[in-house]
């Protein structure tokens, strides 16, 4: 794949920057495959978002961005392209089109190719073979795409429920020659006729919807995020069906994962507590970060719980926020919990984390697919419905 017929990719005016990129992926988290890291680096990025959001500060939530148009600022716009955080080409639904480059912007992401260590994991977890048929649900540039036909020689299918960046998409991909068909479509509502030997989702759902797993076909894998809309507490699902047709899988915990559907969401934050709330001292030690497989396990066993994770007033205390207004303030090193609503926060979290301790704190769990029901398994004691909350 070139940068155009005539320019040989060496004297392409991104080269220096796609082989840094090459380089610093390969040293990304969980990344082995050189065959998946050079696909990624093949697929010119930069002409697939010409245009995109730079952030101005790195404060989180990101919500100020800079529109960087590559005919203008080209190293700024590489160093964001090929750089390893996830890349901003669409702000709040709207069209990035008519906005103005080198304006400040403010704005929640809504469209955006993600990082590319998870790009690559995605590509190396759904092992693509030549002649595997692939899709993509939810493709936004359709880079992931693009990366996909380089590895299976194969045209890629990928769907996005977004008209306009799919309208931007789809002569920028035939412009560098990639070998995708990308279609406007709710990907939870349906898919693109056929059978599929690797199936990636690339925005997070509460639960593998079932045309998803009804079109893999035998030896089929899918990946995709399992969110319960709680951010932090993301879970990678990986399915595999078998020769004879039976589906199974595991779930793993994870720090990082794709963005929630367009319907489905964070769970909203609700207000600060009033009043003195319940005080305990000497109370579980909240977990860190890292702690992935408890996390998901609270997330999913609390459905509608979710981590505060800048609560003003609360920088020192790990705060757990519920939709009924109840709220839980931890101090870091366990010395005390404050509990406000009408329900025990921590309480319950400390009773997910004795079950968690008893499965042998388990990082993955099983998925179990009978009936129509997904069910993860963690051990003796530990094992949940996922359910679309
Ligand atoms: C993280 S981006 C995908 C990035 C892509 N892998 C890339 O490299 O450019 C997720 C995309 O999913 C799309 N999306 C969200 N909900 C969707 C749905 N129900 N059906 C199809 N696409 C959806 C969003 O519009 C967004 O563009």
């Amino acid at each position: 794949m070139t940068e155009k017929t005539s320019v040989p990719a060496s004297r392409a005016p991104d080269a220096a920057a796609r082989s840094a990129f090459a380089a610093a992926l390969a040293r990304e988290p969980g990344v082995h495959d050189p065959v998946v890291v050079a696909a990624l680096a093949r697929v010119p990025r930069r002409l697939l978002m010409p245009r995109l959001f730079a952030p101005v500060s790195s404060e989180r939530p990101l919500r100020r961005w800079r529109l960087v148009d590559f005919a203008d600022e080209p190293e700024q716009h590489l160093a964001v392209c090929y750089g390893m955080d996830q890349v901003v080409v669409q702000l709040d639904c709207r069209p990035p089109g008519p906005l103005l480059a080198g304006r400040e912007y403010v704005g929640v992401p809504t469209g955006q190719s993600s990082g590319a260590g998870l790009l690559a994991v995605t590509l190396q977890d759904i092992s693509l073979g030549p002649g595997d048929r692939f899709l993509e649900i939810g493709a936004c540039t359709g880079y992931l795409s693009a990366a996909a036909a380089e590895l299976t020689g194969r045209q890629a299918t990928g769907v996005e429920i977004d008209r306009e960046l799919v309208r931007d998409a789809v002569p920028r991909l035939a412009a560098i020659g990639a070998n995708v068909r990308l279609m406007v479509r709710d990907g939870l509502r349906g898919l693109p006729e056929g059978e599929w030997d690797a199936i990636a989702g690339s925005f997070a759902v509460r639960r593998i919807p079932a045309t998803w797993l009804h079109r893999l076909t035998p030896g089929g894998r899918l990946r995709t995020t399992l969110t319960t809309g709680a951010p932090g507490w993301h879970a990678t699902a990986l399915v595999h069906r078998d020769e004879a047709g039976a589906l199974s899988g595991r779930l793993a915990g994870e720090l990082w994962g794709h963005v929630p559907d367009r319907v489905g969401g964070w769970i909203p934050l609700t207000n600060a507590p009033v009043g003195t709330g319940r005080s305990r001292s000497a109370v579980l030690v909240p977990p860190a970060p890292v702690e992935r497989g408890f996390w998901a396990a609270l997330g999913h066993t609390l459905p509608g719980v979710r981590r505060h994770w800048d609560a003003p007033g609360f920088d020192d205390e790990v705060v757990l926020a519920a939709a009924d207004g109840s709220w839980a303030a931890v101090a870091q090193d366990g010395t005390r919990a404050v509990e406000w609503g009408p329900r025990n926060l921590w309480r319950e979290a400390e009773e997910i984390h004795a079950r968690w301790t008893a499965a042998g704190r388990p990082v993955e769990y099983r998925l179990e697919f009978s009936d129509g029901v997904q069910r993860a398994v963690g051990g003796p004691g530990l094992s949940w419905e996922i359910a679309a909350t």
